[in-house]
């Protein structure tokens, strides 16, 4: 199983290039369940979430090409990829599939929306939480859809003629049930208003590109989404957004090292939150034309309260990162996390390489301190991991970071950016 091994205390100078979202590409690929036309996406980072989702798609019947070849014979950066589901070939999504990766579940959205039927594995508990899939269920009955579970799976049934307009108000945000609302209600016959609607980048990107296949949507990127039944959609050719959560990790990667790096192909508009929160913690952030430019020369990281919240507030997705900055801050941070109740598995960590962290329900207490001492370690989702990462970039000597298959989940060529910018970080395989 391969390892990160990290040697500590050089500055990172020089470029980054951010990838397309995870976050995005895999609704996006799902997406592609909607039409019997070419759905061609570029900007595609590669991952093993997004390879498993290609798996995962195939399944169904998605009939993909990466560059203009098969699958595997491509691992370039920005990959262009075109996909095609003529027919759905099976409406089932397995658990042995479902459970490795949650995002798989929202398939039920298309399916129901085209096929009038799926039969999707609940997808379990995960590390980070328990992740419920209530608001879901409410959301597709509230398209007139008829819900059972039984032996693990939903079984999800369109009433004959469709899936009907329907107004739903999501009693808490969740990203994925508004992009599955959002795709099942583009077939539906008549009007959908979805309410309290998740307002994240990758679900506007969605909407741009449901929009692009024929789509009639309104209000995505507000609390409000209006959505406007068609009779089908069609291909489209949509570029994938640039990942705001890797721009965030590397952004803090910097603060963390010190130095002087741009970050190419990114927006500051996709993480306004998270940047203010690192200008008050010492970082210089200046937007570029081609991109982002962080600076942290000399002076020390000052402390900061965070508190995760759904978008435009401060991403739980980042929240690991920041801990692993305030780590090395010159007083007492406080950072609460609200999204998910079991996403402080990187604290014991940290500590191992030194910090002081204490918890309280939902809120550490992250003490300052000057040193921060290189040991083996390893967590148990990617953004966990990650944050280690940083701590290793700063920490004195050698930390080796265990179970890198969750980095790989998320963080395209992770070692290679961080390398051509003067760390000292290296992938060793056993
Ligand atoms: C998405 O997960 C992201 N995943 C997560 O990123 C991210 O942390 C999360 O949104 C919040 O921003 C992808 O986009 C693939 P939610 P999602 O539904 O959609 C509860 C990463 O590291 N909830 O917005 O699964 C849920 O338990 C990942 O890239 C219900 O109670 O998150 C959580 O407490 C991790 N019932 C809260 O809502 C439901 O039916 C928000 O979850 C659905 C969700």
């Amino acid at each position: 199983m391969d390892r990160i091994r990290i040697t500590g205390g050089n500055q990172l100078n020089g470029t980054i290039p951010i990838s397309g979202a995870k976050n995005a590409a895999l609704p996006l690929m799902i997406a592609s369940l909607l039409t019997s036309d070419t759905l061609t996406l570029e900007n595609v980072p590669h991952l093993a979430d997004v390879e498993l989702l290609l798996r995962i798609l195939g399944n169904h019947g998605v009939d993909f090409t990466v560059n203009g070849r098969r699958e595997n014979q491509s691992g370039s950066y920005a990959r262009t990829i075109h996909f095609t589901c003529r027919t759905i070939a099976d409406t089932t999504a397995p658990y042995a599939l479902v459970s490795k990766m949650r995002a798989s579940f929202w398939v039920i959205g298309p399916l129901l929306a085209r096929e009038g039927r799926a039969r999707v594995s609940l997808p379990g508990g995960c590390a980070i939480g328990t992740r419920p899939v209530d608001l879901f269920l409410e959301g597709l009955q509230a398209l007139g859809a008829e819900i059972e579970i039984d032996g693990g799976y939903v079984n999800a049934t369109a009433p004959k003629g469709g899936l009907t307009g329907g107004r739903y108000t999501f009693p808490k945000v969740s990203v994925g049930a508004t992009h599955v609302l959002l795709m099942a209600a583009t077939l539906a016959n008549g009007t959908t208003v979805i309410e309290n609607a998740a307002r994240e980048p990758e679900v506007v990107d969605l909407a741009r590109c449901l929009t692009s296949m024929g789509a009639k949507i309104e209000g995505a990127g507000t609390s409000t989404i209006t959505i406007e039944g068609v009779p089908s959609l069609s291909g489209a050719r949509h570029r994938v957004l640039p990942d705001r959560i890797e721009t965030g990790t590397y952004a803090m990667a910097v603060a963390m090292a010190g130095g002087d790096v741009t970050l190419e192909g990114t927006n500051a508009t996709l993480l306004d939150s998270a940047l203010g929160t690192l200008r008050q913690a010492g970082a210089h952030i200046t937007e570029t034309e081609s991109g982002l430019r962080i600076v942290r020369n000399g002076n020390g990281i000052q402390p900061v309260d965070i508190t995760t919240e759904p978008f435009p507030g401060f991403p739980t997705d980042l929240q690991a990162q920041f801990m692993a900055l305030m780590t090395r801050s010159s007083g007492v941070s406080n950072i609460t996390e609200t999204i998910f109740e079991n996403r402080f598995m990187h604290v014991q960590e940290l500590a191992r390489l030194g910090a002081k962290i204490s918890l309280s329900g939902q809120t550490a207490r992250v003490e300052g301190v000057a040193r921060l001492k290189g040991a083996p370690v390893m967590a148990t989702d990617l953004r966990a991991s990650v944050s280690l990462v940083i701590a290793g970039l700063a920490a004195e000597g050698e930390t080796m970071v265990n179970r890198v298959y969750h980095l790989d989940r998320g963080f395209e060529r992770l070692e290679e950016k961080l390398t051509r910018c003067g760390a000292v970080v290296e992938r060793v395989s056993d």
